[in-house]
């Protein structure tokens, strides 16, 4: 058996280094949370800690060089120091290692490597040294719900907290690594959620935002029809509850009622962040959002028309592979048709994994960077108009 004496000879000071979306964000806390109900301690810097986490990201190729950057960092700089990897990065690295076909001899330098699914088994892994934990971890650590409930107890800086309402993905957008990363989409019940949302509210939290990949596919698992739109209206009814937000919602499950329900409830944030990604269908089809232009602008118009005072942002891939100049014209005409209020625009990045990743990158760095610079100087443009 191993010794709980272990935990007193290792330096129980952590840092936590966080990237990518507030998804991750989020399951900084909790890894906090845990090591904290575990006998560990904050440390203030990376410097003054004995382990340090990297809780990383996975998105984009851009994401990877910056965890190896910081991993060359932490090998020159803390070879004294324990350091964890992580979330999407490392869940990467465990299913190249594991795969024939993207196989890789890592040569990194950590010491722990945890997906987002293992994230639980931090504190114990480090307390024990537990190899079996390592080999394979706790199953109680895979219930995401549970662990919501018992260490969802961080703040967000403006005083709101965050409350994840659904873990993964099932969309397979081709481009996405993200439900490789963070497996099958599973919906935390109701019941826990709501538990979750008034513990906050018993602590002074008046402003909830509701996290998930696509949260308008929740349902909660025991059956019946607890949608998303329940949750929202159940939640919104807690005393003490002022503004419930979300992300990230997906086109293609914004149903009418759904728009009713946003449209229609004053606790509810009229700043809906809904990633349109492409205007041509081909390149939607191609990147299987599961909607086509016509869509997505038929639900801006019914959104719109519920709420004149509707904020609304997205997300824009340039140079999906395939994208000609005609295609990239439609998505620059999608954003004069909408005039979003904000737009997040990415470079397409080929991710390990997915379907995309077959196919070949055929539009060069620079026409992407052209077309991405293109995009911002529209988007000022429709800003100043
Ligand atoms: N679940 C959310 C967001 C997922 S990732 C959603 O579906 O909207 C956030 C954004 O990163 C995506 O909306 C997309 O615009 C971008 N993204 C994801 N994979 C990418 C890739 N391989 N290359 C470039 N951008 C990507
Ligand atoms: Fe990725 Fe698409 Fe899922 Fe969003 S909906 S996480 S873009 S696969
Ligand atoms: Fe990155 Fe994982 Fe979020 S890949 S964007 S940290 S879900």
């Amino acid at each position: 058996m191993t010794s709980l004496n272990k935990l007193n000879k290792i330096d129980k000071r952590f840092f936590i280094k966080t990237y990518g979306c507030q998804m991750n964000s989020h399951d900084s806390g909790l890894i906090e949370s845990g090591l904290l109900k575990n006998g560990f301690y904050k440390a203030d810097s990376v410097a003054d800690a004995g382990i340090v986490i990297l809780n990383t990201c996975s998105v984009r190729d851009h994401a990877d060089h910056k965890i190896l950057s910081e991993l060359g960092r932490l090998k020159k700089n803390g070879p004294d120091k324990k350091v964890v990897l992580a979330g999407c990065f490392a869940k990467q690295i465990k299913l190249k290692m594991e795969s024939e076909k993207h196989k890789t001899e890592t040569g990194l330098f950590f010491d722990y490597c945890f997906g987002p699914d293992e994230i639980m088994s931090i504190p114990d892994m480090l307390k024990y040294e537990n190899r079996y934990v390592k080999e394979s971890y706790n199953d109680d650590y895979k219930d995401v719900g549970l662990i919501e409930e018992y260490f969802s107890d961080k703040k967000l800086e403006n005083g709101a907290a965050a409350v994840k309402i659904t873990e993964g993905c099932n969309n397979f957008c081709s481009y996405c690594i993200v439900p490789y990363v963070r497996g099958e989409e599973r919906s935390i019940p109701f019941e826990i959620i709501y538990n979750t949302v008034k513990k906050q509210v018993s602590k002074g939290v008046q402003e909830i935002l509701l996290l998930g990949q696509n949260v308008n596919s929740y349902l909660s698992p025991e059956g019946g029809k607890k949608d998303f739109c329940f949750l929202l209206n159940a939640l919104s009814d807690i005393p003490g509850i002022t503004k419930i937000k979300f992300l990230t919602s997906h086109p293609k499950d914004f149903n009418d009622g759904l728009i009713e329900t946003v449209c229609g409830n004053g606790k509810i944030s009229k700043e809906i962040h809904l990633p349109v990604q492409a205007g041509s269908d081909k390149i939607l089809s191609a990147m299987n959002r599961g909607y086509n232009r016509k869509d997505y602008l038929k639900l801006i118009e019914k959104l719109r028309n519920g709420l004149s005072d509707i904020s609304i942002s997205t997300d824009i891939i340039v140079g999906f592979p395939g994208e000609t100049e005609e295609d990239f014209q439609m998505t620059v005409s999608l954003m004069g048709e909408v005039k979003f209020n904000f737009i997040f625009g990415f470079k397409y990045s080929p991710r390990p994994f997915t379907k995309a990743f077959e196919i070949v990158d055929d539009i060069s760095l620079e026409v992407k960077k052209e077309r991405l610079e293109r995009v911002f100087q529209k988007q000022k443009e429709i800003l100043c108009s």
